[in-house]
């Protein structure tokens, strides 16, 4: 089963992604995930990513269908895989197309988490993120059991530099149009389902897993 999840920024794409990857066996590919480890890594992958990723702007085209064509060619993905932010422009759309084809793959569902964009803004500021192992709170919708510390592995829980609501706005205006573009196409495709992600997590979940249930 190969699955994209399409969303604005806070949409729940990585919480929804990580959820069902646990589910269904099969990797979670964030491309945020891999510049942010890359960044911390301070790989040259890391250098380029970073300015890009600090002012909410897309890492360029290349760099990101370059990471992505690389990790789907790993073994684990032949038992299928969850694409999570990407793709998300057309170009992207088109080499992810390209390299499918050249791997006799392709895209099952893409998964459109729908959210309005005063519920993004409140999730994104709220969001704190362990800084060892990445794993993603909130505030109010999803505190951890002892503050500021991860559950999973005590790790301390830290806000992301690119969750401040300035660099918020920016980055859900920096996706709106690419995102609407991208719905457009899979739905021509009749590929697209789109869920309705303003619910609670369990809901969410549960709606998603009907829908492949159904539809896989
Ligand atoms: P990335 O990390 O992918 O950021 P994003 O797309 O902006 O998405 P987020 O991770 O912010 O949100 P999400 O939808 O995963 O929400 P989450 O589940 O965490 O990318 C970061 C940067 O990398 C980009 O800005 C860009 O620079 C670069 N980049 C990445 N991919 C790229 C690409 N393809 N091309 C070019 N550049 C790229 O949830 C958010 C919060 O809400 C959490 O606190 C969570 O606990 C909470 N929450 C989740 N679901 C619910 C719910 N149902 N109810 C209440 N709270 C909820
Ligand atoms: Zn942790």
């Amino acid at each position: 089963m190969n699955l994209v999840f399409l969303g604005l920024p806070g949409a729940g794409k990585g919480t929804q992604a990580k959820i069902l990857a646990n589910k269904y066996d099969i990797p979670h590919i964030s491309t945020g995930d891999i510049f942010r480890n890359a960044i911390k890594n301070e790989t040259p992958l890391g250098v380029k990513a970073k300015e890009y990723i600090d002012s909410g702007e897309l890492v360029p085209d290349e760099v990101t269908n370059g990471i992505v064509k690389e990790r789907l060619q790993d073994k684990d993905c032949n038992k299928g895989f969850i694409l999570d932010g990407y793709p998300r422009t057309l170009d992207q759309v088109e080499a992810l197309d390209s390299n499918l084809d050249d791997f006799n793959k392709k895209i099952d569902l893409v998964i459109y988490t729908k959210v309005s964009e005063s519920e993004l803004i409140k999730r994104l500021t709220g969001r704190r993120i362990c800084e060892d192992c990445g794993a993603t709170y909130h505030v109010d919708f999803k505190p951890p059991k002892e503050e500021s510390i991860c559950d999973e592995c005590g790790g301390k829980l830290i806000q992301r530099d690119d969750d401040k609501e300035e660099t918020v706005k920016k980055r859900i205006n920096v996706n709106k149009n690419k995102t609407e573009k991208l719905i457009k196409y899979y739905d021509e495709k009749n590929i697209l389902i789109e869920i309705d992600a303003e619910k609670d997590i369990d809901e969410v979940t549960n709606d998603i897993v009907d829908v492949i249930e159904e539809k896989i």
